[in-house]
């Protein structure tokens, strides 16, 4: 499974790919606002940095200026992918930018139905949201199941892309159903690391490091 970085944050992003862990970047206009910089000037930057696919989200609603707007997105790097929203315009723009060549990330996706749209539409990416589902008591992730389901059944090449991550476990049932990718903030990402037995037992070996006085330089 790749995983993907939910940030436009240049240091976070830089700490987790200095470990490998990053296989892609998704930026949002809320991300690009957090980080209070240029669109243009801070997408580069993480494209400079990152190897795999960086999704960077066009603000129109009509197709034809979400197409230019994925057009001028484009020269920014070779691994741009345009995101666009999960409208009937913004599918014209998924088939016109696919059709050019572009990797396109469909995103604001709730349904299963609109992830059979997109696929058909020749989405890169679909970016199904399940913190959002999650916080209107619906299920995320029996939708990231019938998406892998759907597109398993035909033989769609669309990735699923588990966005609005918001817990460790959401990652982890993501990975179980086969979601092709997860995108997370950098905090979700690191407190995988954490376990309460991990830090129980490293405290054990400290004090018997120190008891037994055991140094190794
Ligand atoms: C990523 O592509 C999405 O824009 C992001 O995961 C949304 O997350 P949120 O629901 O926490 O804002």
């Amino acid at each position: 499974m790749k995983f993907f970085v939910d940030t436009a944050e240049i240091d976070a992003i830089a700490e987790l790919n200095d470990l490998g862990m990053v296989d892609g970047v998704t930026t949002n206009p809320s991300l690009i606002k957090k980080s209070g910089r240029d669109i243009i000037e801070v997408t580069k930057e993480i494209c400079n940095l990152v190897d795999g696919p960086v999704s960077a989200e066009v603000t129109a609603t009509d197709a034809e200026t979400m197409i230019a707007e994925g057009r001028k997105l484009v020269e920014i790097a070779e691994n741009i992918a345009v995101k666009v929203p999960l409208t009937w315009d913004g599918l014209k723009a998924c088939k016109t930018l696919t059709d050019d060549g572009h990797m396109v990330n469909v995103t604001l996706c709730f349904s299963a139905n609109q992830a059979l749209l997109a696929a058909k539409a020749g989405a890169t990416f679909i970016s199904p949201f399940i913190g959002r589902l999650d916080d209107i008591n619906l299920d995320g992730m029996e939708l990231i199941e019938d998406i892998r389901t759907i597109y398993d059944n035909y033989g769609f090449e669309t990735q699923i892309l588990a966005a609005s991550i918001r817990t460790v476990n959401h990652v982890l049932d993501s990975a179980r159903i086969g979601a092709d990718v997860i995108t997370a903030p950098p905090a979700v990402i690191k407190s995988m690391v954490n376990h309460p037995l991990t830090d129980k037992g490293l405290d054990a070996f400290l004090a018997d490091i120190k008891a037994a006085e055991i140094k190794i330089l």
